[in-house]
């Protein structure tokens, strides 16, 4: 058994919609069940680093009862692989991007956030950017359906 604390990255294109989002919905889920873990967002692209969350994505999650507007967006590096144990994709071409990036022998477990949910392994959280406010809804659901998931196979259940 690792004795190192788990430490978690979730991952998606722009970091200022999915990721943020599924970051909230996880450290939301820790705290509720108790979990001691480290938990951050990334994107994959360069296009927003430093703004904070889409306006929509934080209503929603406002709407749910959670604050992101302090986030911030920044660029997944390769030093990330080694100090995260977990670095999830929200989607198949971030999981693809990271799989690029990913230093030889580095050791997180490098997943889709759906591949947590029994009966979802595979599927991808559908970019909410150039979609209307109900794709945010869409997006809260799954990432809270992910964070869950996930926040039980870290704890051991
Ligand atoms: P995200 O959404 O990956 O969920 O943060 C996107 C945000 C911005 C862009 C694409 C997706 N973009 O192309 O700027």
């Amino acid at each position: 058994m690792s004795p190192e604390k788990p430490a978690v990255l979730f991952v998606c294109l722009g970091n200022i919609c999915r990721s943020p989002l599924a970051e909230a919905a996880f450290r939301a889920e820790a705290e509720r069940i108790g979990l001691a873990v480290e938990i951050d967002s990334a994107g994959t692209g360069s296009w927003h680093v430093g703004e904070p969350p889409d306006r929509r994505a934080q209503a929603v999650a406002r709407r749910y009862g959670v604050e992101i507007g302090h986030c911030r967006a920044r660029q997944v590096t390769r030093d990330d692989f080694s100090r995260f144990t977990h670095v999830v994709a929200l989607d198949e071409s971030v999981l693809v991007t990271l799989h690029r990036l990913r230093p030889r022998g580095a050791p997180a477990e490098v997943k889709l956030l759906l591949d947590y949910v029994d009966g979802r392994a595979g599927e991808g959280v559908a970019d909410p950017y150039y979609g209307g406010d109900d794709g945010f809804e869409i997006t809260w659901a799954d990432v809270t359906s992910g964070a869950a998931a996930l926040a039980r196979r870290i704890a051991g259940g």
